[in-house]
């Protein structure tokens, strides 16, 4: 209030609240365009035919001030209705066309026509080659992987897009062959055959390891004997790994470390590990325990909060925890039980399933398209005009 009076004192009351009104402006607009609050990802998953359109949607994202997407292809219309926007894209290549990918022609195409003409406006800042590929049958798609892989970074060397855009995979924890204690953690002997020289790759190129982690699926199979505590980050009294004795309040966390532990005894301490999806479901089947509103907003809020307090696990308590949440919306389309098609954060008319303190905002316009340009073009009439207002004040 000091502060206030003294200012109010040397300048009229009006233009002092002026000045005010016009800070706050800049600064709400600053931190919707830049999105930097929050270092969460979300997975925009588009298996559903009832969205909102990619530009209404990069709306929502932003009013979120989520500022990491990662998408399963690489949609030209989300893409291009990102750019300015300051938002991280993670892009993928679909399993179907992995193998294709071990052409360094085709790999190059795909860049060239997926990728390069979104840059820079649109920052992708990672190419997924294939998703969760060791959890299926596919014997030539599991060799096929890092070869595609391979061509996929040559191929960015080649455009000069090397450093600037990372090429990994990401894994369903089924990889794992053992997952508790943490410090045991090891790959499934069948999958370690192909992931020995992934982790060379991702070591060399400077990758992330990236595993889908879902907490949700062990309790779902154990009800009874799953601690809900313990897997919704609720208080408990944890589980201390009798070789490390470090303790495990979460099971999110031990999974990762698992992971951690499965990648050193393949002797690799170098390659970072991402969690790129993680979520719960707000509905399910009958036989589907826990898929209830209150306990994916519980497991969800508890998260963000780690997630901004920028913790990590007790095996790297220094490497602030990197996630995806899956996902943005409800997907109608997606098979499997009634819980696949509720992992979403919102429905797709844009209210929130369950309330976890994203400030979310989907612009009501179904057939006006709010193009970037008319968004520069607003904003930049606006700052126009309170440039001149400024100056006008300063002058009476
Ligand atoms: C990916 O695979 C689909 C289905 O086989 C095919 O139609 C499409 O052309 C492929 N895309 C690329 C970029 O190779
Ligand atoms: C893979 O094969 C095993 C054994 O043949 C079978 O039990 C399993 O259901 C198969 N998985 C998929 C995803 O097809
Ligand atoms: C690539 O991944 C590494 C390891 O996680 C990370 O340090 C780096 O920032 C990533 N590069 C880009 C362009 O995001």
């Amino acid at each position: 209030m000091a502060v206030a009076e003294r200012l109010g004192a040397r300048w009229p009351p009006s233009r002092f609240l002026f000045v005010v009104v016009v800070l706050l402006v800049l600064m709400a607009d600053g931190a919707l365009l830049r999105g930097e609050a929050m270092s969460v990802g979300i997975n925009y998953g588009q298996i559903a035919d009832n969205l909102p359109s990619p530009s209404r949607v990069s709306w929502l994202l932003r009013s979120m001030q989520v500022s990491k997407v990662k998408l399963y292809d690489a949609d030209p219309h989300v893409l291009g209705a990102f750019a300015d926007t300051g938002v991280e894209f993670v892009v993928g290549i679909g399993n179907e066309n992995v193998s294709a990918m071990m052409d360094p022609s085709a790999a190059r195409a795909w860049i060239q026509r997926h990728v390069q003409p979104f840059l820079p406006n649109t920052r992708i800042t990672c190419i997924t080659v294939g998703n969760e590929v060791f959890k299926g049958n596919d014997t030539a798609l599991k060799a096929n992987l890092l070869p595609a892989m391979e061509s996929v970074y040559q191929a960015l060397g080649a455009l000069g897009l090397r450093g600037r855009v990372n090429v990994t995979t990401a894994h369903s924890l089924d990889i794992m062959g053992n997952s508790f204690p943490p410090s045991a953690g090891a790959f499934r002997g069948d999958v370690v055959p192909y992931m020995q020289p992934i982790l060379g790759f991702l070591a060399m190129a400077g990758s992330p390891f990236l595993i889908n982690c879902y907490p949700y699926f062990a309790y779902k199979a154990d009800p009874g004997n799953v601690p809900l505590d313990y897997v919704l980050f609720r208080p408990n009294a944890g589980v201390t790994d009798a070789s490390t004795r470090l303790t495990y309040d979460n099971m999110l966390y031990a999974q990762v470390d698992s992971v951690y532990a499965a990648i050193q005894a393949l002797g690799h301490t170098d390659i970072d590990v991402k969690i790129s999806e993680t979520g719960w479901p707000s509905k399910g089947d009958p036989d589907e325990a826990g898929a209830t509103p209150e306990y994916a907003g519980t497991y969800i809020g508890n998260l963000l909060q780690r997630i901004q307090m920028k913790q990590g696990t007790p095996m790297r308590p220094s490497v602030p925890i990197d996630v995806y949440v899956f996902a943005l919306f409800n997907e109608n389309m997606k098979p499997g039980p009634a819980s696949e098609r509720n992992y979403g954060l919102y429905y797709p008319d844009g209210t929130p399933v369950y309330n976890v303190g994203f400030r979310g905002y989907l612009p009501p316009m179904d057939d006006m398209e709010y193009s970037e340009s008319t968004r520069k073009a607003v904003h930049l009439l606006a700052l126009i005009l309170i440039l001149i207002a400024s100056i006008a004040l300063n002058l009476s």
